[in-house]
């Protein structure tokens, strides 16, 4: 319960930074670089500008014309397993950063988030038709489990060094399909520190033709599946209704208010797209600034989320026996340290070092840690005042610069433009002329 100040940082990062908001970037820059120790070419590469050459992006997908810049923001006040972690988010969409943010220095104060993970195993698809006897089928393909494990294992001795490689394999088996009965041999592997996407689907490859050798069968697709169930990351956060206490709520008002709201995102799907959309608002930008796939951590998420058969909350809310609220979130997520962007993008190698995580695992952890900070901070304004306010505060400021602000103006017109709770460009205008003294 109590807070951490510079003593609180058990890493050697405290990433409780006092009024960062109100600093300039170049100024955050700073203390984010001292505080993680970052060298000169990671700050400039968290700077932005020119961060990615183009020959880098060339290489990186096809017909490139240009790159593409989002903000990068940092969120503070994170503690994890009691480790402080600075978390770079590339967003669009204004206050989700300070969201984060504020969730957990209220988290903090109640010892922060909790996590663990599983290992990470990725899944492939080896899809076979044409089988006269797929009950039998599967039971040969079980049979040969160690002669597929082989096989699988074979072409990717560095993985195996590195102790990971295909653990086991699944059959699943689809009497009734528009095409016929089907068997799908799934090979679960372990892909350590890579995203796995590379990994699997060569092992796939590589055992189809073992497959259709074994069963007679016809192979078709040989894929990873994004519904990545054997990788799970959860993070639990248990927050006190002191902390949660506000001049107009009290923490228990607030502590249930927040239990109603996850409730009909537990029952309706309509809500619970939007609820994990929430979710996905602090897990997302992590993702990015990080050089992963964010379109697989969205495929997984949402379909472990409908994994009942009905689409549903990710996260639960309750109230424990002590009074306390206690936040969960379990979910897959598939991130990777090695290959792809996240070692050729100059800027996601920067923001990795600034995580300063030893693995795709703690990152996975990391990223739960903050879906679940997000959403707090998303139910607790729903609950209570509604998530306008706040946001159309922080937008503010993005008014302000389409009307043409600049410099302080920004901060006094976003003031003025908050205070009166009309944040419109052409208020946004008047206030520019009359302080230009136009
Ligand atoms: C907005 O980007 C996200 C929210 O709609 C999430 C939610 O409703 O829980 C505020």
């Amino acid at each position: 319960m109590v807070e951490q100040g510079e003593s609180g940082a058990r890493n050697g990062v405290n990433s409780r930074f006092e009024q960062f908001r109100d600093l300039e970037p170049a100024e955050r820059l700073k203390r984010v670089v001292e505080a993680a120790g970052l060298d000169q070419n990671e700050s400039r590469a968290l700077s932005g500008g020119g961060a990615l050459p183009i020959n880098l992006a060339n290489g990186m997908i096809e017909n490139v014309v240009g790159t593409f810049e989002l903000p990068l923001g940092v969120a503070t006040n994170f503690t994890i397993n009691g480790r402080d972690y600075l978390i770079p988010m590339a967003v669009e969409e204004p206050s989700v950063v300070a969201a984060a943010s504020y969730m957990a220095r209220l988290a903090r104060q109640c010892g922060g988030f909790l996590t663990s993970s599983t290992d990470p195993v990725m899944r492939a698809q080896i899809q076979l038709l044409g089988l006269a006897d797929p009950f039998g089928t599967r039971a040969k393909l079980l049979n040969e489990r160690a002669q597929i494990i082989a096989l699988a294992n074979s072409k990717d001795k560095v993985l195996l060094s590195l102790g990971g490689g295909c653990r086991d394999i699944e059959v699943h088996l689809f009497e009734d399909t528009p095409a016929g009965a089907m068997v799908v041999l799934h090979l679960l592997v372990d892909v350590r520190d890579a995203m796995g996407a590379n990994t699997v689907n060569t092992m796939a490859e590589t055992v189809a033709p073992l497959a259709e050798k074994l069963t007679g069968g016809r192979v078709r697709l040989r894929i990873l599946s994004n519904l990545a169930d054997r990788r799970i990351a959860r993070a639990r956060v248990e927050i006190s209704p002191d902390v949660l206490r506000t001049q107009t709520c009290s923490g228990e008002e607030m502590a249930s208010g927040i239990v109603e709201a996850c409730a009909l995102a537990i029952v309706d799907p309509y809500r619970a797209a939007t609820h994990n959309k929430g979710i996905m608002n602090g897990i997302d930008p992590l993702v990015v600034a990080t050089g992963n796939d964010w379109r697989a951590i969205e495929a997984g998420a949402h379909a472990y989320a409908a994994r009942s058969g009905r689409y549903a909350s990710l996260s639960r809310w309750e109230i424990a026996a002590s009074g306390n609220l206690v936040g969960t979130l379990e979910m897959p997520i598939a991130l990777g340290l090695v290959g792809g962007a996240t070692k050729t993008h100059p800027a996601a190698q920067a923001a990795l070092k600034l995580l300063a995580v030893q693995s795709a695992q703690e990152l996975a952890e990391v990223a739960v840690a903050v879906g679940l900070a997000q959403n707090m901070a998303a139910l607790r304004a729903l609950a209570t005042e509604g998530i306008q306010r706040g946001h159309m505060a922080l937008h503010a400021r993005n008014i302000a610069i389409v009307a043409g602000a600049q410099g302080e103006e920004i901060g006094t017109i976003a003031a003025e433009l908050a205070a009166t709770h009309d944040v419109r460009v052409d208020r946004a205008r008047e206030i520019l002329a009359r302080l230009r003294g136009g």
